[in-house]
C-alpha cells in the first residue's frame, strides 16, 4: 500500500504530530541543550588559510581591502605559518607575487620562483604543516591572463603546457596538493599525467573546479596583483547563472583524476555546493573568496554588525551546505574564536 492511499490517522493513533505535542523550543532552552543538538560543527580543522608571498626580506605588507592580510616576505611567512600552525589550522595556500612579470608567466614554472622558494622554506621550518599551491599564470603574466594570449583571446592547449610544468615545479618544491585555479579545459588530465610522468603519482589535484567569474575577486586581485588588463574571464571562468554546468565542471574534472573538487566563491553559491555534496563523493572544498572577506570587515568596521558572530555564522552555513574544507581569510579569528569558545 502506497503513502498516499493510506488513511488519515485517527485521534486514538499513538502517532502524536503537530503543536501542542511538538515544541521545537524545547530543544533550545539552554547551550548545553543546542550544543546537544547540533548538527553543524566548525573546527579548525576544516580551514585552509591563503598567504600571499613576495620577494624580499622583512616584508609585511598589509593588503588595504583584506585587512589582517598581507603580502609576506619569506621570513615574514615563516612566522605567520607558525601561528597558524599553533592555532591547529591544518593546511595554507599559497599566491605568489613575481619580482617580474611577462607574457608567458615565466616565474610561474621557475624552479626559484617565489612560491617553489616559499614551499621549500615552509616544509623546512613546519614540516606538518600542509601546503596546497595555486596553479594559474595571471599572477605571472604582463596582461594579467591565466593563459597564454593570441588575437586576445586566451589559447587553451598551449596554456595547459605551462599550468602542467607550473604544477610539476610545486611538486619538486615539496608542495602537499596542488590546487589548479586557471579554469582551462582539460587541464586537470594534463597534470595528472604531468605529475604521474614526473615520479608525483602521490601528490593530490585540488580542482577549483566550479570556478565562476565572479565580482567577489576584487580585492584578492588586489592582493595578488592580478587583475586582467583587458577585458575578463568570462570566456574562461563560469557564467554566475549556470548551476547544471557546474556539476558538468565537476564531473569531468572527476574523470580527469581530480581528488578534491572546489566550488569558489561559496556565499553567493551555497546551493552549487550543496548539490556537488549530493552528487559526487570526493571531498568538496568551499572557497570563501577576498570579497567576501572582505564585506565582513568594512561592515564590522562601520560598527554595523559583529563581526565575530557574523564570521562563524558565515563559516558554519558553508560547512552546513556541504563543505568538507572551507579555504578563508578568517581561519586564523575563527579558530581563535572556536578555541575561546
Ligand atoms: C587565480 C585566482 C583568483 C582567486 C584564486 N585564484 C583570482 C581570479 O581568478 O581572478 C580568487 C581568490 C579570492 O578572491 O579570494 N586565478
Amino acid at each position: 500500500m502506497t503513502l498516499l492511499g493510506s488513511r488519515p490517522t485517527t485521534s486514538t493513533s499513538p502517532r502524536v504530530t503537530g503543536f501542542p505535542a511538538s515544541r521545537l523550543r524545547r530543544l533550545r532552552g539552554t547551550e548545553a541543550m543546542r550544543q546537544m543538538v547540533r548538527e553543524t560543527r566548525l573546527e579548525a580543522d576544516d580551514f585552509i588559510y591563503p598567504l600571499f608571498v613576495t620577494h624580499g626580506q622583512d616584508v609585511r605588507q598589509e593588503i588595504s581591502s583584506m585587512p589582517g592580510n598581507y603580502q609576506f616576505s619569506i621570513d615574514q611567512l615563516l612566522a605567520e605559518v607558525e601561528e597558524t600552525a599553533k592555532l591547529a589550522i591544518p593546511a595554507v595556500l599559497l599566491f605568489g607575487l613575481p619580482a617580474s612579470k611577462d607574457e608567458v608567466g615565466s616565474e610561474a614554472y621557475a624552479q626559484d620562483g617565489i612560491v617553489q622558494q616559499a614551499v621549500r622554506a615552509i616544509k623546512a621550518a613546519v614540516p606538518q604543516m600542509l601546503v596546497v599551491t595555486d596553479v594559474c599564470l595571471c599572477e605571472y603574466t604582463s596582461h594579467g591572463h591565466c593563459g597564454i594570449i593570441e588575437g586576445g583571446t586566451v589559447l587553451n592547449d598551449p596554456t595547459l603546457e605551462l599550468l602542467v610544468k607550473t604544477a610539476i615545479s610545486h611538486a619538486e618544491a615539496g608542495a602537499d596538493i596542488i590546487a589548479p585555479s586557471d579554469m582551462m579545459d582539460g587541464r586537470i588530465g594534463a597534470i595528472r599525467r604531468g605529475l604521474d610522468e614526473s615520479g608525483f603519482s602521490q601528490v593530490p589535484i585540488m580542482a577549483y573546479s566550479a570556478k565562476y567569474a565572479s565580482s567577489f575577486y576584487g580585492p584578492f586581485r588586489e592582493a595578488a596583483e592580478s587583475a586582467p588588463q583587458f577585458g575578463d574571464r568570462r570566456g574562461y571562468q563560469m557564467d554566475p547563472a549556470n548551476g547544471r554546468e557546474a556539476m558538468r565542471e565537476i564531473a569531468l574534472d572527476v574523470e580527469e583524476g581530480a581528488d578534491i573538487v572546489m566550488v569558489k566563491p561559496a556565499l553567493s553559491y551555497l546551493d552549487i555546493i550543496r548539490r556537488a555534496r549530493d552528487e559526487f563523493a570526493l571531498p568538496i572544498a568551499a572557497y570563501n573568496v577576498s570579497g567576501e572577506y572582505s564585506l565582513v570587515k568594512a561592515a564590522a568596521k562601520m560598527g554595523w554588525v559583529d563581526e565575530q558572530r557574523m564570521t562563524l555564522e558565515i563559516l558554519t552555513s558553508i560547512k552546513r551546505a556541504g563543505a568538507d574544507i572551507i579555504i578563508t581569510y578568517h581561519a586564523k579569528d575563527a579558530a581563535r574564536w572556536l578555541r575561546e569558545g
